[in-house]
């Protein structure tokens, strides 16, 4: 059973990524093979649906995504959504999310953008029949500080997702 965790902010101090960076910690801990891809050092192409396929770096991800039996997203909220990045991601990888388990860990800047990950896991359940863990994690900027996650209930959170998408990537798995 393989796990990938994606870091989807493009922002050198990212909030959202602690929380990808926190859930891959807690699934190698617990001996799972898990990758962790940033979409910052994978520097993907513009989708525009024709030769951005064939980029090196979308070959890349789309190898990441079709290895994973469970996925987990990190991503910043933007625009009452998940951010572009992580949405050019699925544009350019289509299927290879077919039958994935997903989660996703949301850092946003208040508390009001909380249902904005549905679009995207709307998508990728009714595009590519994913199976989205109904668990997700929304932090807010209260819960940062110094480039570390400073509310413990929210580390507590980040693990209890990761091992959940875990459990279900397993059970789905046999
Ligand atoms: C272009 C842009 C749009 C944003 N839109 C929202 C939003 O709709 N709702 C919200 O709560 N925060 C919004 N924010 C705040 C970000 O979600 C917040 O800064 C978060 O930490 C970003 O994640 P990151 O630190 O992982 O990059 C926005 C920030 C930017 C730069």
């Amino acid at each position: 059973m393989q796990l990938l965790v994606i870091s989807a902010s493009l922002n050198p101090a990212s909030n959202s990524r602690l929380l990808a960076r926190a859930a891959h910690q807690t699934l190698a801990d617990a001996g799972h093979a898990v990758t962790f891809a940033d979409l910052r050092e994978l520097a993907l192409p513009p989708c525009d649906g024709s030769s951005a396929y064939a980029h090196e770096s979308t070959a890349k991800a789309r190898a990441l995504v079709t290895a994973a039996d469970g996925i987990l997203i990190a991503t910043p909220v933007y625009n009452y959504d998940a951010n572009a990045s992580v949405k050019n991601l699925v544009e350019l990888t289509g299927r290879a999310w077919d039958n994935k388990v997903v989660g996703f860990a949301c850092a946003a800047g208040g508390t009001s953008s909380y249902m904005s990950i549905m679009g995207l896991a709307n998508s990728l359940m009714l595009d590519f029949r994913c199976t989205i863990v109904p668990r997700f994690v929304y932090a807010t900027e209260t819960d940062f500080a110094d480039e570390a996650i400073t509310n413990r209930d929210l580390v507590q959170r980040t693990q209890e997702l990761a091992r959940t998408i875990a459990h279900y990537a397993t059970v789905l798995k046999t």
